[in-house]
């Protein structure tokens, strides 16, 4: 009888651990499915730049939508510097994107238009932005 309870506590101890597991192993897919991250390697920002595009995501209306670590109706702006390389190409992308608006790149949410927004602005938020990457 005693040995069918230790028996017993053993076999649970050895389930519950497994679910663990198995969690932590589906929210890390989860993850790496919501973010897909592009390869390619980082190039240095202008620390300026970055400075200028903190400003100006500070005095437009980015912060509704948007927060640094956490997902809100657009995607957490550390989530998008994980996905995107530091690179021209992509801060042109974004900027673009930025300018303007639209959906299915994060998931169904949209971004409202910016069309008043500078090209060159657009471009030093998105430059901001990817300069959260750890
Ligand atoms: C009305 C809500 C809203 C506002 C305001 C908003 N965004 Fe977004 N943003 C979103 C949503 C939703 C997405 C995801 C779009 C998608 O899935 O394609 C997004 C995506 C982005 C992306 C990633 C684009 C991509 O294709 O990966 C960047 C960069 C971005 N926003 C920057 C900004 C900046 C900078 C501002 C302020 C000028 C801003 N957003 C204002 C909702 C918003």
């Amino acid at each position: 009888m005693r040995r069918n309870l230790i028996f017993f506590l053993v076999l649970l101890a050895a389930c519950s651990q497994k679910s663990a597991e198995e969690n932590i192993d589906s929210s890390a897919e989860k993850e790496q499915a919501y973010i897909r991250a592009i390869e390619g390697e980082d190039e240095e920002l202008d620390p300026e730049i970055i400075k200028r595009g903190e400003v100006l995501i500070a005095y437009s209306d980015c912060a509704t939508c948007h927060k640094s670590d956490k997902r809100a109706k657009g995607p957490a702006f550390q989530d998008i510097s994980k996905r995107y390389p530091i690179k021209e190409v992509y801060i042109d992308l974004l900027a673009r994107k930025v300018i303007s608006g639209g959906t299915g790149s994060w998931g169904s949410p949209v971004m409202s238009p910016h069309p008043d927004l500078k090209e060159e602005d657009a471009r030093a938020m998105a430059s901001y932005i990817l300069s959260l990457k750890e």
